[in-house]
């Protein structure tokens, strides 16, 4: 099967290059809201983010990444085909701001956008990153109230625009089948069949 290929250096919350409508499948790893590495970026696009910080008001910062990011899932959402399906690589961020510590959830506000927005949810892959870290589950201590369990895993979240993609004809079914790869794979030295 041949492929064609056009990258676009544009910022993904203006993608006017794309048509509405037009995209069969989006897989993206935003910048994660209230991670230390993209604070800067973050506040690039908007000044008050890096104020908020500065002040202590996590929350604030939080939801003001987000709108951020809800600027590029409105694009999704308008280039997406009807079926079409977005992939989104979320992990939550826990953080110490002001001597507080707390969980910011980003991937909730973003499945609550997407929602918003007119697409429907699909199960999630959970994605593991196990620790044998022996403090994993008292974080902050010993003293009960202060424990915390360990944040091991991000999410790929999935949302699909509308209702399930239905081939009209047979030479459309055949098309979208020439599309799946089947294979094997290995995974610790066990044969995985399935797409890959
Ligand atoms: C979590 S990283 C993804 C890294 C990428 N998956 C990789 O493996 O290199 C997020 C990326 O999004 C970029 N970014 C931030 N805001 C953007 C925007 N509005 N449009 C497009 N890219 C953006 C950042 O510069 C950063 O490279």
């Amino acid at each position: 099967m041949s492929t064609f290929h056009k990258i676009f250096y544009t910022p993904s919350n203006k993608m006017e290059e794309v048509q509405d409508d037009s995209i069969a499948l989006i897989i993206t790893s935003p910048p994660y809201p209230m991670i230390e590495i993209w604070d800067d970026i973050f506040s690039k696009q908007n000044p008050e983010i890096g104020r908020a910080l500065e002040e202590g008001n996590g929350i604030k910062a939080f939801f003001l990444m987000h709108e951020e990011l809800n600027k590029v899932w409105k694009e999704v959402y308008r280039v997406l085909m009807p079926g079409g399906l977005a992939c989104i690589n979320i992990g939550d961020a826990t953080r110490t701001i002001d001597n507080n510590f707390q969980l910011f959830p980003s991937h909730a506000t973003i499945i609550n956008t997407f929602l918003e927005l007119g697409c429907q949810s699909l199960p999630e892959i959970l994605w593991r990153k196990q620790t044998n870290a022996p403090n994993k589950f008292m974080g902050s201590g010993m003293m009960p109230p202060g424990a915390y369990a360990t944040l091991e895993h991000e999410f790929i979240l999935l949302f699909r625009k509308g209702r399930k993609r239905e081939f009209k004809n047979s030479k459309l079914k055949k098309k979208g089948m020439k599309a799946l790869i089947f294979g094997r794979s290995e995974i610790r030295g066990f044969p995985i069949y399935g797409w890959i």
